[in-house]
């Protein structure tokens, strides 16, 4: 083959042979061009090269004069590839089977006879709206986007979380993920989709809990033109994105109980139809669903549908809050000092024993997420080398001048354990709490960091 390989593909099906050769003449340059005389060389070309375009006669054989053959090749390779651009190439004659292939789902309608100019625009036009259609897809993701080596979790549980994922990661096993709020839901189901062979195609993640009833519907299978009040184009859902891809279905448990019906439909048949559609669209992706809620409970108080429960939940991965995964908040905190450290753009600090001692005795209610916050605040605040638990908002650890074997040491606990009761006392107002000590602000600011507090 020539130096076609890297140029976007194009695929022309026509039963004309001269028309076909006539397009591939001039579009190779710009252009790997592959043909097709008839519905299923289409389809057998469009398998294995995956071509996002296709340039499509309505009347082939064995009727080149109706429009069924060109139709249901249409809806094949859409149903195959919901976000193929399907461009129908037709005389004025069939003016009217070219919209009605506009109406299930055609990209486009390109007048005969073919003027290959013009037919070059269309054709980058439309190379530029898949790029700026997989851009947008990778924005609304890219936020979470995070390689498993980026989990900090040392301790035993998340270990075995972890060798869970890598398991699981290259199947298309659907996986429930619980856990509190703040506990890396949405991390761990980025991890299984980067570490799968889906890792290419979109992760696509929907937050159950967040669209308002009224508009989920619409917002995760998409509608058709006039399907309702306000439906003024067509629109793609949220699951037709997710083709090839990952679904991560968000706060699962907050989904209404219609919704529930037909996300199951979708489990069993990995089909959908757009509100107001008449087509099936076959989705082929990995579901993926978290929640904070406890389901079985859901379940048993019917609110949550059991057969749907059955099938999101063939793998369970349960994070353990925080607060069970022992040194991990230090290792944890470590960790995020550096990572907003460098996005803050501030010098690398380090914490004081006592904030380290804080950070472990603290319950971390809000998992890693206020953890984040806290560190995030300190790094913001403090002015030292070093963060205190005064900078995290975390109760300073007291009482060690009994571990004290020099004078010396029994004196500094002694004045560390005063200064530590009076900043509670104050509510670590620094003038309140240097007048109540009788000493100077400057002298209590200089207490306060040479005892890291
Ligand atoms: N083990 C970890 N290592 C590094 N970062 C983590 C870890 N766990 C969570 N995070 C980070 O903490 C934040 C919260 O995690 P995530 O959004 O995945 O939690 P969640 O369980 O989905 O929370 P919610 O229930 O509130 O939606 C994210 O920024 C995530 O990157
Ligand atoms: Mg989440």
């Amino acid at each position: 083959m020539k130096k076609t390989k890297g140029l976007p593909k194009i695929l022309v099906v026509d039963d004309d042979e001269q028309i076909r050769k006539q397009i591939q003449w001039a579009l190779s340059d710009e252009f790997s061009v592959f043909s097709a005389g008839d519905r299923p060389s289409a389809i057998e070309t469009f398998k294995k090269e995956a071509i996002p375009v296709v340039l499509l006669d309505l009347g082939l054989p064995p009727h080149p004069r109706e429009a069924v053959e060109g139709l249901q090749a249409l809806d094949e390779l859409i149903s195959m590839d919901p976000l193929i651009k399907v461009i129908i190439v037709s005389g004025n004659s069939e003016r009217g089977n070219a919209l009605a292939a506009i109406d299930q789902g055609a990209h486009d309608i390109f007048p005969k006879p073919v003027d290959l100019d013009e037919l070059k625009v269309v054709l980058h036009r439309v190379y530029k709206r898949i790029q700026l259609e997989k851009e947008s897809i990778e924005e609304r993701n890219l936020g979470q986007r995070v390689s498993f080596e980026e989990i900090v979790g040392s301790s035993p549980p998340m270990q075995e979380i972890f060798a869970t994922v890598s398991k699981i990661a290259s199947t298309d096993i659907p996986v429930l993920i619980t856990g509190e709020s703040g506990t890396g839901k949405e991390l761990i189901a980025n991890a299984i989709h980067n570490r799968s062979p889906r890792k290419d195609a979109p992760f696509i993640a929907i937050n159950c809990g967040a669209i308002p009833d009224t508009l989920i519907e619409s917002e995760l299978f998409g509608h058709e033109k006039g399907s309702f009040t306000g439906a003024t184009t067509q629109r793609r859902g949220r699951l037709e994105y997710a083709h090839k891809g990952t679904l991560f279905l968000d706060e699962i448990g907050d989904l209404a109980p219609e919704l529930q019906v037909k996300i199951l439909r979708f489990l069993q048949e990995k089909v959908i139809e757009r509100v107001g559609g008449r087509q099936l669209i076959s989705i082929d992706s990995r579901v993926i669903a978290a929640t904070n809620q406890n389901l079985e409970e859901e379940v048993k108080a019917n609110r949550f549908r059991e057969d749907l429960y059955f099938r999101l939940a063939v793998v369970k991965i349960a994070l353990p809050p925080l607060r069970e995964r022992g040194g991990d908040v230090l290792e944890l905190a470590q960790h995020l000092v550096q990572v907003f450290s460098k996005e803050l753009k501030k010098p690398p600090k380090k914490f004081s024993k006592p904030a380290l001692e804080a950070i472990r005795r603290y319950e971390w209610p809000g998992n890693v997420r206020e953890l984040q916050n806290r560190v995030k605040r300190a790094l913001v605040l403090s002015d030292s080398p070093t963060i205190g638990p005064l900078e995290l908002e975390l109760e300073i650890p007291g009482g060690e001048a009994n571990g004290a074997s020099t004078l010396k040491e029994a004196k500094e606990a002694f004045e560390r354990d005063i200064l530590i009761s009076a900043l509670q006392e104050n509510n670590n107002n620094i003038s309140k709490t240097a007048k109540a000590l009788g000493i100077s602000r400057p002298t209590l600011y200089d207490l306060i960091s040479r005892y890291g507090l």
